[in-house]
């Protein structure tokens, strides 16, 4: 039996091990921080009860799901026995160096060492290990249990087998690959996030109101939510940290984050996962209400 081991339980890990638990895979979640891991659990039940509801999963494969996965807060215990190790960990490159180091030393020889970042570059993460060949880019989008892409980066000395293997267990979890190569911000984010800046600094400019820039993006090019909330769910901190790798490794100033979402993010405004961004998630109902801070009148 492939078993898969993800590493990170936040927004992406949760959704990961969602989708491979709901299509038969053991899965072992691995976090530090023992509230998250509870959290990605209560969350992976939320949505697979929501599933249920839909009647695209019965009562029975919910909980058989669930029962295939494991939590562990070290990582010593999760990825020893694992095929397929995802990190989905913070966007954050010292970071991930950290934990591929320790992949490398604890994975089976075997296995793939996989990275669902955003947008820091794949060959120098696998330059942190021995075997860089089995180092891959697998980016799922948020949120994963819903959205079909899976970004499949290749990183410089990526072997042939290993994407070969990626495309066919992304086609497995009914999701459709679509190979890149390794380039800041790859293609999702390259094109999304310059976007996403240009709708903050219309906002921090005063040119038009959160509702409006939003309804202008989803009615006028028919995107299903605007940059805004988009850039609310996807975490601003994640939006700024990507934004930033871009700027750094382009060098070209047009990627540069606004200063609005930088004091977003310095004051905690984080989106949808700290209750507000530029809008205020804290009621907990579906009606979508405007930050007070940007509200007008
Ligand atoms: N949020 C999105 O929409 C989105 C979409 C695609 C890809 N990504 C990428 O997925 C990754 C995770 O993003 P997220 O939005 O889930 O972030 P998040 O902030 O929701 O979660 C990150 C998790 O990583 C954990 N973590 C930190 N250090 C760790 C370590 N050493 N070992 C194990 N876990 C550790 C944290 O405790 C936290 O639970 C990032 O690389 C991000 O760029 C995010």
């Amino acid at each position: 039996m492939f078993k898969i081991a993800v590493i990170g339980a936040g927004t992406m890990g949760n959704g990961i091990a969602h989708v491979f638990a709901q299509h038969g895979f053991a899965v072992q979640l691995v976090d530090p921080k023992e509230d998250q891991l509870k959290k990605a659990i209560s969350v992976i039940s939320k949505n697979m009860e929501r599933q249920v509801q839909k009647g695209l999963l019965s009562a029975e494969e919910k909980l058989a799901a669930l029962s295939r996965i494991r939590t562990s807060g070290q990582i010593n215990n999760g990825v020893r026995d694992a095929d397929l190790i995802i990190e989905a960990a913070t966007e954050n490159e010292a970071i991930k160096l950290q934990i591929f180091r320790e992949l490398d030393e604890l994975a089976l020889p075997d296995a793939i060492l996989a990275s669902n970042t955003s947008s820091i570059s794949i060959t120098r993460i696998a330059g942190v290990t021995k075997n860089p060949s089995r180092v891959i880019g697998m980016h799922f989008m948020n949120p994963v249990p819903l959205m079909k892409l899976v970004e499949v980066i290749n990183g410089f000395v990526t072997a042939d087998s290993v994407t070969k293997k990626i495309i066919e267990l992304t086609i497995q979890l009914g999701k459709t690959p679509c190979v890149v190569n390794d380039y800041p911000g790859f293609v999702a984010n390259r094109i999304l996030m310059p976007m996403i800046n240009e709708a903050i600094i219309s906002l921090q400019e005063g040119v038009a109101s959160v509702e409006s820039i939003d309804t202008i993006m989803k009615l006028g090019m028919a995107h299903p939510m605007g940059p805004l909330q988009l850039a609310d769910f996807i975490g601003l901190d994640v939006c700024l940290a990507i934004l930033k790798v871009m700027q750094d490794e382009f060098g070209n100033p047009k990627y540069a984050a606004a200063t609005l979402l930088k004091n977003m993010v310095a004051s905690g405004n984080l989106g949808v996962k700290s209750g507000r961004g530029f809008y205020d998630y804290r009621s907990g109902t579906k009606e979508l209400k405007v930050n007070s801070k940007f509200s007008q009148g």
